[in-house]
């Protein structure tokens, strides 16, 4: 039997090239080693107010996207988190064994939490969820970038308390960070990893930008003082483009080097939006064409939360026969 992985992503904001090449190439590419499920953690985008009617759309463009990327709904399940109900079940259940201490200490409802006047409970909640949507499909292992490591040790803390209070009930899942080069930082702050909730218009490069946009954008992007690529004293910003092109492109380093040195930021700026561009656009028409299909998209999370239903149904079953909770009969 192949081991379970699970991960999502939260359905707000526009899916960006970074999102793309440190979590869903990956999916696309493990998916057939595992049974996989992927989640549109629509449940956690609500721990801040999101306009109904965006949101709504976002949970299907995000799933249209997993799709245009490739992960291929035969083989995966592709899950809208809230039309799981057994995922908010499992969480309150988790959150009666979770210390509230191990919930403060979280650095980014720390980080989060001060950018808010009032701070809604679900903020302090939020990694009680995230352990519910992994605990109750029994997952080995959940890819994560590493912003998502703390969210990943506290999900094992808590099944370890509860295995410890209830006996062996949940499998330890394993963090899998992405492969070194997977992490590409803002095109305009070469400092800070490339972000959905970033407002400079200059940041990031959105997965169904416009083509021009892309183009422009990178010709824009932030470099250094040096005229052309010298791989031992190039900057954090030329260092990013270099990755970028490198991910898209698949190319070894030295095949990198040995391209690459000595090019004048002009030119590489130009080859590195080409191999960008080259990439979106059959992404973006399949996109396209994928939402130009009515009720294609609902269809394939409504078949993916039918198929993940029985699993998440019967962990909580478990976990309820083992607290003493009322389980009929
Ligand atoms: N917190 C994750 C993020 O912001 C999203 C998420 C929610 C998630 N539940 C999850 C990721 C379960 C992996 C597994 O990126």
């Amino acid at each position: 039997m192949k081991a379970r992985v699970f991960s999502g992503v939260q359905p707000s904001g526009n899916l960006h090239i970074g999102n793309y090449l440190g979590a869903l190439k990956n999916w696309v590419e493990i998916q057939e080693n595992y049974e996989s499920i992927w989640g549109i953690v629509d449940l956690h985008a609500v721990t801040v107010y999101q306009e109904p009617a965006e949101l709504r759309s976002k949970i299907l463009e995000t799933a249209a996207l997993f799709l245009a990327v490739g992960i291929d709904p035969k083989q995966s399940s592709i899950v809208a988190q809230s039309a799981v109900p057994a995922h908010t079940e499992l969480a309150w259940l988790l959150t009666c064994v979770t210390p509230v201490g191990w919930l403060e200490r979280m650095t980014q409802y720390k980080a989060k939490s001060q950018a808010q006047e009032t701070i809604g409970d679900g903020l302090l909640q939020y990694p009680v969820l995230m352990a519910a949507d992994i605990l109750i499909y029994q997952a080995a292992i959940v890819p994560v970038g590493d912003d998502q490591a703390q969210h990943l040790e506290l999900t094992r803390d808590i099944a370890q308390r509860f295995n410890s209070l209830y006996g062996d009930t949940f499998t330890m899942p394993a963090t899998h960070l992405p492969a070194v080069g997977a992490r590409v930082m803002g095109l305009d702050d070469p400092e800070k990893k490339m972000s959905k909730s970033a407002t400079g218009t200059g940041h990031a490069i959105g997965l169904l930008d416009p083509i021009d946009q892309v183009r422009k954008k990178i010709m824009r992007a932030t470099t250094d003082s040096q005229p052309a690529v010298d791989c031992d004293t190039m900057g954090a910003g030329v260092a990013n483009l270099l990755n970028i092109f490198q991910a898209f492109g698949g190319w070894t380093a030295e095949k990198m080097q040995a391209h690459f040195s000595g090019m004048r930021y002009g030119d590489l700026k130009k080859q590195v939006a080409e191999m960008v561009i080259a990439k979106l656009e059959p992404l973006q028409t399949r996109y396209y064409e994928i939402m130009a299909e009515p009720g294609y998209v609902s269809g394939v999370l409504n078949h993916g939360a039918e198929r993940v239903s029985p699993i998440a149904n019967s962990t909580v079953q478990l976990v309820k026969e083992r607290m003493g909770l009322y389980t009929g009969a």
